[in-house]
């Protein structure tokens, strides 16, 4: 089991304030979704998860399994179990998509006092990943993040997930170029590697997302703070009403 708890938590970027108090509670086994208005302050939460150095927790704390990380250095979260998918991901030209995943899985090895794995079982991993996730197999020795489609940099990510099995992942899928092709790489990647031991907070704006990957929990963030929380039924609510009347109600309430 693991438990990822954000109590009050206050973040500024550049002089600007951007979460103003935010509390939420990812465990293992539950599929959070995180749903609010662009500019609401989702990257900057899943930065601030991530320990971003751009990003500056000024009140507030972020804790695994009970343990404070808010200052924890990225690299010390992730072999704590975290895992988080960048928004934006960067070209590393002349590094395929093998070549950096076994990077990636070694470093966590290394991390973790494991030998680095060998060539055939990190050759089987990836097979298995890859079928797991339903990537084709040519795709491996694609150079990273090179002329990837928005559909095939989501494939990456979900690789990823599948190689390193955290503990916590974070998914900002905020990219709003992506085809439904792209959207179900998400989702059927997520739909099988849920399960008891991971938990998984899914950033997004698409309701289409949802209706693939079922979520447990649906959290509604404005204006740097969770504004309401509920079922799945929260997700359609937003599909037919937008966001006013959460804006109406958030200026009322104040
Ligand atoms: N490094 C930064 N410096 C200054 N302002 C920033 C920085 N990063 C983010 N912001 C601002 O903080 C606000 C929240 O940004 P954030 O990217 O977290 O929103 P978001 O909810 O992810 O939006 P979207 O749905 O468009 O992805 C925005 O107004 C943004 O311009
Ligand atoms: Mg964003």
């Amino acid at each position: 089991m693991a438990q990822l708890e954000i109590r009050n938590l206050y973040v500024t970027a550049g002089d600007r304030e951007i979460l103003k108090g935010l509390d939420l509670t990812v465990e293992s086994g539950r599929v959070h979704a995180m749903m609010g208005p662009n500019g609401s302050g989702k990257s900057t939460l899943a930065n601030a998860i991530m320990g971003h150095p751009n990003f500056d927790v000024t009140e507030g704390e972020i804790l695994l399994d009970g343990q404070d990380i808010t200052e924890a250095e990225p690299d010390e979260r992730a072999r704590m179990g975290l895992f988080m998918a960048f928004q934006y991901p960067v070209a590393i030209p002349g590094v395929t998509v093998t070549k950096y995943l076994r990077t990636v899985l070694n470093a966590h090895r290394e991390e973790a006092g494991e030998d680095p794995v060998s060539l055939k079982d990190f050759r089987k991993q990836v097979e298995e990943a890859m079928d797991l996730v339903e990537v084709p197999r040519e795709f491996a020795s694609r150079y990273l993040n090179e002329g990837f489609s928005g559909g095939e940099k989501k494939r990456m990510e979900i690789l990823q997930l599948a190689l390193q099995t955290p503990r916590i992942a974070v998914l900002d899928e905020t990219d709003s170029g992506l085809d439904i092709d792209a959207l179900r790489t998400v989702a059927k990647g997520v739909n099988s590697l849920r399960g008891p031991e991971l938990g998984v907070l899914i950033i997004t704006h698409y309701r289409r997302i949802l209706h693939l990957v079922e979520p447990d929990a649906v959290h509604v963030l404005y204006d740097g703070r969770i504004v309401k929380e509920g079922g799945p039924e929260l997700v359609e609510l937003l599909e037919e009403r937008g966001y006013g009347w959460i804006r109406e109600e958030v200026e009322a309430a104040a």
